[in-house]
């Protein structure tokens, strides 16, 4: 049902975004058919959904790796649930690599048989809404928020594409027994990219040489993608996604801790505290400042 107050579309208990939602897949995940080596990449927005969809699309394509190729990152790694390009994913040849915002309880059943393999990547919460505050801002789809603190709310009350960020990740987390999932922090991948690479390499069953694993790791950094039009989005938001109503980049920042620009000493206890009720006995970490990678 399509919220008009937020511009979201509400289905299933979720909020998605209210354009390109393909509610034929959505109605029938139960049927779709996944295969062995089919990949899907769950994040809550914000996450780093861009910088893995280049991950993996390097990772598994050598033509990517050596940049003879012209096919977006956007479209190696497509929307399970949202329609950009007209594909038909029953067409497309293996492996396949999908890109999903989904819960843990909307996506095909087929992957409960464990074969398929899922990453989650998670960043800390308030350096997603940061970075949410602008991506709001940025596209004409969704609802401009003018202050943190509005956008903060909705956040904090799930009223966004993603819903409860809470929810995600726990949801995520707490059924992972029943997938084959590995889970990969944001801030980890910032901290040693390589080491993230490689651990993806291992858990995808990847076995890439030195030097092509360094070729993953420098066109993944911010700079390189910041640089690569294929990768950070540029051309999807000018031909697919719509004209900006602000000034702004899908590659923005990349950093952690840049809520601390943003948000006030009350906003922050405020949400801590949420986070802390939240988040109890909650086992993965979140680092939350740049410093505590430098060290
Ligand atoms: S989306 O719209 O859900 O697909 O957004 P998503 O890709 O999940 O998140 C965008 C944020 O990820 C940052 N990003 C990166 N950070 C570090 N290194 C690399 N290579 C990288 N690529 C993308 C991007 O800058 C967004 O974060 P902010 O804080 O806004 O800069």
């Amino acid at each position: 049902m399509a919220d008009l107050e937020t511009n979201l579309l509400k289905f299933k208990g979720y909020y998605f975004r209210n354009e390109r939602f393909n509610i034929n897949l959505l109605e029938n995940t139960d049927d779709f058919e996944v295969r062995d080596d089919d990949v899907f990449l769950v994040t809550y927005p914000k996450s780093g959904t861009i910088w893995c969809q280049q991950i993996l699309s390097l990772i598994y394509f050598e033509e990517h790796r050596k940049r003879t190729e012209h096919l977006e990152t956007a479209d190696r790694v497509p929307y399970f649930e949202y329609m950009f390009e007209k594909l038909d994913f029953d067409e497309s040849p293996s492996p396949r690599l999908f890109t999903t915002h989904l819960p843990y309880y909307l996506v095909p059943r087929g992957l409960k048989n464990k074969k398929a393999k899922i990453i989650y990547v998670y960043r800390n919460p308030k350096d997603v809404m940061c970075s949410y505050f602008y991506f709001v801002n940025m596209l004409p789809i969704f609802k401009a928020a003018d202050t943190i603190e509005e956008f903060m709310k909705q956040f904090l009350e799930g009223k966004v594409m993603g819903s409860l960020w809470f929810d995600h990740i726990r949801g995520w987390y707490e059924h992972r027994s029943h997938f084959n999932i590995q889970f990969m922090a944001y801030e980890e991948m910032k901290k040693d990219l390589r080491s993230s690479v490689l651990k993806l390499c291992k858990f995808l069953g990847k076995d890439l040489s030195g030097e092509a694993v360094d070729d993953v790791v420098r066109q993944a950094t911010f700079e390189s993608m910041k640089d690569d039009p294929l990768a950070n989005y540029e051309n999807v938001l000018n031909t697919r996604v719509g004209v900006t109503r602000r000034e702004g980049h899908f590659l923005r920042k990349g950093t952690i801790g840049d809520w601390k620009n943003h948000m006030t000493v009350e906003q922050n206890e405020r949400f801590d505290k949420i986070f802390q009720e939240q988040m109890k006995d909650f086992p993965l970490q979140f680092l939350w400042d740049i410093n505590e990678i430098s060290n």
